[in-house]
Parts: structure tokens; C-alpha cells; sequence
């Protein structure tokens, strides 16, 4: 198959990419692993922050400062900027397309409180935000002519004599390996806070597929140790409960009653206060009763059925328990403000990549908003690029070398239980290198990671049917997720400070001097992955990292 633009990923991002190269009058496929409206965009319930012209009190100044502030001084200032004056526009393009925002009694769109803001700038659909915004989207790409694959898994990235010429793909109906050809490449296939499994709020998917693929093509993936943990999910499952609750002014509390903390600061710090309570041998809840009937079923309806079918609980009457979750990663494969990355034709957008907005801890509101912004540039920049670009032969070593990876997993004799690695995986990952971690924490993890990744040979299907093999794909995304967690965890360890998201307790300070840069990561020959900072080289890091790794 060949095509002027490929796009991986139905997220929000995703299918503004693809409807962006489609409107520029290009043949444009839209790969997507599983279902196409089940991405975890859909799990961003709360709303997408923009700076209305009916807003009262705010300015896009405003915005800026406080996504710079959320940041914790490692945001893009010029990126972020771009990304505030372009969100007016974003909101009035997905009206046009359909979207019915909340309204005021007087028409205007609705706007939220949500944490860390000066203002009420978060524009929502009750608490459905996302999934309203991905069934617009994807309705949009249908009818304006872009190719969808469901069911296709990207393994891989094909370039000959280093020039992309296309990607490799597992096609689950058959479980056959094939190259689909393209001038231009947009990846948008998520995170990877799904690797924290049974503490996260992402879907069993989000197995941070793309930053694994972009680390074997050697490629720079930044600030990785900067995952965000949503203060406020189910308790047993990591379900979550939208920062939509406490913008409408539902309260945290404890067995006792007590509001011991501010329910709209950022997440990083509402994370840490709840973890501090529950260590002091607290149970700690949201408190929806105060708030009424009325205003639950018209704002906040999702909260109220994830709590009843996830803890059996009626917000109505009764406190519902809750506990922080790993949502959102903050790093992700590196790029420039137009998208671009280290490969030419190659465009990152949405989670998984480094867009620079974020920096060291999102706030709540402005992921919809990336990953809309940046989806709109990545497909037009992707167009331009492929206007100019042309094909290159696909490398077809690659297909064998890759069909026979997936023949030796369908086939091999199974020694592991997938399901219990992975969750075994989860439960390291959330108790050393989670909302507080510390040298011996992290050094930890990386040699569990290390462990799982020498037994991860031995994991092969017990299932050997070639038809929508589901075991084969978990394989596949659980090898992933050992190769993203492994460079999480080395880049925890290397940045000694505390900052945003990122809480050593074993160097509980920001220190600006030497760790106001960003991380970056990159393998080198073999699977040997090597950690600098933006500007500068760590050699030292990079001898104490070796440290800890072992041979696989
Ligand atoms: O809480 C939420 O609704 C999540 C929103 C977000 O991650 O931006």
C-alpha cells in the first residue's frame, strides 16, 4: 500500500493529523491498533482549556503563565505560547464540525475551574469531554475521505539508506507482517502511563507502543521520568474520576470529614498530600454530597456510574474512596515546535510525543488542547512534506526480520504467564518509581525491569491461533512496555532534584543550577542506552547508569 501520509494513532491528535493532510488534498491512512474510538483521549473527561473572548478575567497571557508555572520551568516558552493563541480557534473549528459544548443561559460556551488555573477556562462537555471530541473527530475523518485501519499494530519504522520510506505493521486478522509505504509518518499512538498496570487510569493498550518503536530507530525520547499521577481514581481499579468532581466543588476528605488539603492546586502537589495522608493511616475520599442531585446528573453524570459499576458506591448519599493513579506522561519522543523530529518526514504529536508544553507536570485541561493544536501542525506539516517529498524503497529485511520476531512468539513454547508480568510490572513501577521515589526506589525497579526483560524470551502464546490474536498482541506491547520503562526509570535516576511531577525524597530540592535542562535518552549500538541533558552531555551520569545495567 502507499500513501502520500500515514498517521498512527485515532486520538484526538491522531485524527486532527489525518484530517489536516487529508484537506490537503493527499491519499492519507489512519492506522489505529484496536478499536478507533476507544484511544485514551476518550479517558480525558474533564474539558480542553482555551482563553474564550466571552472569558471572564483571562487573558492568554494568563494561560501561558500558568502552564509555564504548572511546567515547573521546563516548558518551551515559545511552544506554549503558540499552543495558547491557537485554542480560541480549536474550540470555534470543533463547533463548526458538531461539537455541543456546555452552554450558559445566555449561549456562550461554558467554562470549568480546574486545578492550577487563575481562571475558569476549561471549556467541557459534562464530563464526557473526550469522547464527544474523538466521535466528532473521527465522524469528520470519514466523511472527508481518510482511509481507517483498525486493528493494525505498527511494529516498526522503515528507512532506506536513512530516509523514511514507510512502516511496518502486524495485521491482527491474520497475524501476517506487512510494509504500507508513505512520504510522511505521524506518529500519535499515545503514552505509556498504561505500563503502570493496575494503577492507572490509561487503557490496558497504552503500552507506550511509539516511544518504544522511536527508541529503536534511534531516536531522542525526553523527559521521560515525568509522569503525572491523577490524585483522584477509583481506589481498587485506577478508574478515573475526572478533576471535572472538584472544579464543580466536590471536596477531598478523610474517614473523618477533615478537607486537609486544596482541592484545586496542581496534581503533582494534590498527588503528594494525599499519598502523606494515607502513609499518616488515612483512608482518603471525594465528597460529592454537598453538591446535590441536580448538578451531578447534569455535570458530572460519568463520575457518578464510574462509581457505582467500579465501587459500588452512590455519590449521592455515600463518600467515595480514592487514591492518585499514573494518567498522563509529560515526555515522550522529542521534537520541534512544528512537530518535527530526528528523522526527516517523521511527525510526533499527542502523548507520546515531547511537544515542550508540559515540561515537568501538565495541567489538567491542556492535554485535549496539545493534542488538537499540534495535531492540526503535525498534519500540515506532514502534507507540506510529503508534497515535496517522494518514496523510497522499503527495506524488505525488515518485514522478514520482524514477521520472524512475531513467528517466534506465535510459535515458541510458552514458559511465563503474561498477565501476572504485567501486573508485577505495574506494582514495582508504582511503588519505586511512583509519586515519591528515591535512588534505592528506582535502582530497584531498573533491575526488576532488567529481570522481566531476561524471562520476557520465554514469553511466548500459549493460544497459537493466527486470527485476532489477543495474547500476541499483548506480548508485543508488554516487551514495549519493558523497553519505555527501562528508559523511564534511568531517566529518574539521573535527574537528582525534585521538580513538578518528579518528587526524590532523597533530593527533595529544585535545584535550577544543574537540572533546569531537559532529559534525553537515546539508545546507542545494541540495546545500550546512554542519558544526557539538553546542552550538555552527562558523562558522569552516564558511567553511574552503567552501574546498573545488565547484559540481556
Ligand atoms: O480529570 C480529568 O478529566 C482529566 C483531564 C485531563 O487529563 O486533562
Amino acid at each position: 500500500m502507499l500513501y502520500d501520509v500515514i498517521v498512527v494513532g485515532s486520538g484526538i491528535s491522531g485524527l486532527y493529523a489525518a484530517l489536516y493532510a487529508k484537506r490537503a488534498g493527499l491519499h492519507v491512512a489512519l492506522i489505529c491498533k484496536s478499536n478507533p474510538l476507544r484511544s485514551n483521549s476518550a479517558v480525558a473527561s474533564g474539558g480542553i482549556n482555551a482563553v474564550l473572548k466571552t472569558t471572564a478575567d483571562d487573558t492568554c497571557d494568563h494561560h501561558i503563565q500558568d502552564t509555564l508555572e504548572g511546567a515547573d520551568k521546563l516548558a518551551r516558552p515559545s511552544a506554549v505560547s503558540a499552543m495558547v493563541k491557537g485554542a480560541e480557534e480549536i474550540i470555534d473549528e470543533l463547533i463548526a464540525m458538531g461539537v455541543a459544548f456546555d452552554c450558559r443561559d445566555n449561549g456562550e460556551v461554558a467554562q470549568r475551574p480546574f486545578g492550577g488555573t487563575s481562571a475558569k477556562r476549561t471549556c467541557y462537555i459534562a464530563d464526557k469531554t473526550g469522547s464527544a471530541l474523538t466521535q466528532t473527530l473521527f465522524t469528520q475523518c470519514r466523511k472527508e475521505g481518510v482511509e481507517i485501519f483498525p486493528n493494525y499494530v505498527m511494529l516498526g519504522i522503515a528507512t532506506f539508506n536513512e530516509k523514511l520510506s514507510g512502516i511496518t505493521i502486524l495485521r491482527r486478522k491474520d497475524s501476517h507482517v506487512i510494509a504500507f509505504a508513505c512520504k510522511s509518518l505521524v506518529l500519535a499512538g499515545g503514552g505509556f502511563a498504561g505500563i503502570y498496570r493496575g494503577h492507572s487510569t490509561n487503557s490496558q493498550e497504552s503500552s507506550g507502543d511509539m516511544l518504544a518503536i522511536a527508541l529503536r530507530a534511534k531516536m531522542r525520547l525526553a523527559n521521560m521520568e515525568f509522569v503525572q499521577f491523577h490524585p483522584t481514581t477509583l481506589l481498587n481499579s485506577g478508574a478515573l474520576i475526572s478533576e471535572a468532581a472538584r472544579g464543580e466543588g466536590a471536596y477531598i476528605v478523610d474517614e473523618n470529614g477533615e478537607r486537609f488539603t486544596d482541592e484545586l492546586q496542581t496534581r503533582d502537589k494534590l498527588s503528594r498530600d494525599i499519598v502523606l495522608h494515607q502513609l499518616a493511616g488515612h483512608t482518603v475520599y471525594l465528597d460529592f454530597r454537598h453538591l446535590g442531585e441536580e448538578l451531578i446528573n447534569k455535570k458530572l453524570p460519568s463520575a457518578r456510574k464510574h462509581a457505582l459499576n467500579g465501587a459500588g458506591i452512590d455519590i449521592l448519599t455515600e463518600l467515595l474512596p480514592i487514591t492518585p493513579s499514573a494518567h498522563y506522561t509529560m515526555g515522550g519522543i522529542w521534537s520541534r515546535n512544528d512537530t518535527s523530529t530526528d528523522i526527516d518526514n517523521l511527525f510526533v504529536c499527542g502523548e507520546c510525543a515531547y511537544s515542550g508544553v508540559h515540561g515537568a507536570n501538565r495541567l489538567g485541561g491542556n492535554s485535549l488542547l496539545e493534542a488538537a493544536y499540534f495535531g492540526r501542525v503535525a498534519g500540515i506539516e506532514a502534507a507540506r512534506a510529503a508534497k515535496k517529498g517522494e518514496f523510497h524503497p522499503i527495506d524488505y529485511a525488515l518485514v522478514d526480520k520482524e514477521s520472524r520476531y512475531v513467528e517466534m512468539i506465535l510459535e515458541g513454547e510458552s514458559r511465563f504467564n503474561i498477565n501476572t508480568m504485567r501486573r508485577n510490572l505495574g506494582n514495582n513501577l508504582y511503588k519505586n518509581a511512583g509519586v515519591f521515589r528515591n535512588h534505592d526506589s528506582l535502582a530497584n525497579a531498573l533491575e526488576y525491569i532488567h529481570y522481566l526483560m531476561k524471562m520476557s524470551s520465554g514469553l511466548c502464546c500459549v493460544n497459537k491461533e493466527r486470527s485476532d490474536n489477543v495474547e500476541l498482541i499483548s506480548i508485543i506491547e508488554f516487551r514495549n512496555s519493558l523497553t519505555v520503562a527501562e528508559a523511564m526509570v534511568m531517566s529518574a535516576l539521573a535527574r537528582e532534584e525534585s521538580r513538578g511531577v518528579h518528587y526524590r525524597d532523597d533530593f527533595p530540592e529544585k535545584d535550577e543550577k544543574n537540572y533546569q535542562v531537559d532529559t534525553i535518552i537515546r539508545r546507542l549500538a545494541g540495546t545500550f542506552l546512554r542519558i544526557s541533558f539538553e546542552g550538555h552531555l552527562s558523562s558522569d551520569w552516564w558511567h553511574r547508569i552503567r552501574q546498573f545495567f545488565h547484559t540481556r
